[in-house]
């Protein structure tokens, strides 16, 4: 049976369930999430390598609600944390440290001192003073460290501007001259220990080649490396698989994993992936109420609907695009809508020129596709609550994140503090 999200009687359903019921027992806005469609996708992405050894280290900042983070866990993820707290929350959740990477372009001294000492299966570092800021916490602590080098390779992912990572005008990554030099100077420093060569050439990517290249180039220096004398576990060539937000073709995970899979077998080295997006970003939708219908020009209305650039951030961020749908389609012939939020700010706009089938004040509207980079980037803007989120599971749901109260807010902010 198809995992996700379809319609089933003229009713958006999620794994069979009725996202309707979802959203009346729980109000909106929620993010609903399919765990068969988090494992489907897994699993789609770890078979594709079919023997090839590898690990999936699934990318925590795409989505890290805690529920999510132990479905990945029980498939036998690994992860790539981005911060003290994304560790923070995988060692609760259950990760050894030798199944969490450390990646992210600027690590705290004090995110390092945390860091060091839990003997990760790397920490990917992304620049020479890094390198030394955690050699000498590593002298420090007395023991040696498993480190990465994060090379900038100079690859254009095509993707969008804010979210490519591989160019050298990009602020990740150390590029690729001055990163021989480095991970050169590794073998005479006793407390560190070069364990991979890390690209993360950017997110959203939708063609082949950036994803085909940064591998081979990837590939070329653990070659180089090995001809002198530097042997590495492993090769982590990031995340980035785009998926197809506008229900078009996309590059599948099996000829993503076959081209990585391609540059790397010379080598023999295994590969680590940092997949984000490719297993969550499909595996949930936020589901809005519509507000009010108001007039716009002669074509088109206004769709105000109570989600917005608080509860996903993309459109107003990237102009990303995502499909949005009536939850109950209603008949009749297709509208035109400008569908935006209830933030006070004009770029609050979730969909751009939609048709749509006809609207009424309380339907309810799947917004697809928000299972990554959703709930993750949600804020508080104009006091607004974190949404609820609910996990579906064989055929069941349930809450994994409440909604957000005003009490749970102002339970940061202190009063009667004497001033300093
Ligand atoms: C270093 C690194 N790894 C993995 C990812 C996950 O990328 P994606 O969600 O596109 O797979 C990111 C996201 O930007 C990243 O910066």
């Amino acid at each position: 049976m198809a995992t996700g999200f379809f319609l089933h009687h003229n009713e958006l359903v999620c794994d069979g369930v009725s996202v309707s019921e979802i959203a009346g027992a729980e109000g909106t806005p929620v993010y609903v999430y399919s765990a068969a469609a988090i494992r489907d996708r897994y699993r789609e992405i770890d078979l594709a390598f079919a023997g090839y050894p590898h690990r999936l280290h699934y990318a925590l900042k795409a989505n890290s609600t805690f529920a999510i983070v132990k479905t990945l866990r029980d498939l036998g993820s690994g992860v790539d944390a981005n911060s003290i707290g994304e560790i923070d929350v995988a060692r609760r959740a259950g990760f050894a440290p030798s199944d969490i990477v450390f990646t992210g372009v600027g690590k705290s001294a004090a995110e390092l001192e945390c860091a060091v000492p839990l003997g990760l299966k790397a920490i990917n570092v992304e620049s020479t003073g890094e390198l030394d800021r955690v050699e000498a916490i590593a002298a420090r602590v007395g023991r040696p460290v498993r480190v990465a080098v994060r090379i900038n390779p100079d690859i254009d992912a095509k993707s969008h501007p804010h979210i490519s990572t591989g160019l050298k005008i990009n602020k990740f990554g150390v590029p690729a001259d001055a990163a021989r030099d480095l991970m050169g100077s590794i073998p005479t420093r006793p407390l560190l220990q070069l364990v991979a060569v890390h690209v993360h050439v950017g997110s959203q990517i939708t063609s082949i080649a950036p994803l085909r290249s940064a591998a081979s180039f990837v590939a070329a220096v653990a070659g180089e490396l090995k001809r002198r004398g530097t042997l590495l576990d492993y090769v982590d060539l990031g995340g980035g698989l785009g998926i197809p937000y506008d229900g078009g073709p996309a590059v599948s995970p099996r000829e993503y994993v076959s081209a990585l899979v391609d540059a790397v077998r010379p080598t023999g080295l295994s590969i680590v992936i940092e997949p984000g997006r490719s297993i969550l970003g499909q595996a949930g939708v936020l589901i809005a109420r519509v507000i009010d219908l108001k007039p716009r020009n002669a074509l088109s209305e206004f769709a105000v609907i109570d989600a917005g650039m608080t509860e996903l951030m993309r459109p107003a961020l990237y102009g990303a695009f995502h499909r949005i749908d009536p939850v109950r389609p209603r008949s009749g012939a297709a509208r035109q809508y400008e569908i935006v939020g209830p933030v006070c700010e004009s770029s609050d706009v979730v969909g751009r020129d939609r048709e749509l089938a006809p609207l009424a004040v309380d339907d309810l509207l799947a917004i697809l596709d928000t299972g990554a980079y959703g709930s993750a980037m949600a804020s508080n803007y104009n006091r607004r609550p974190f949404p609820v989120e609910v996990l579906v599971d064989e055929g069941r749901w349930r809450v994994v994140r409440r909604r957000q109260t005003v009490d749970d807010m102002l339970a940061m902010e202190v009063e009667g503090q004497v001033d300093r």
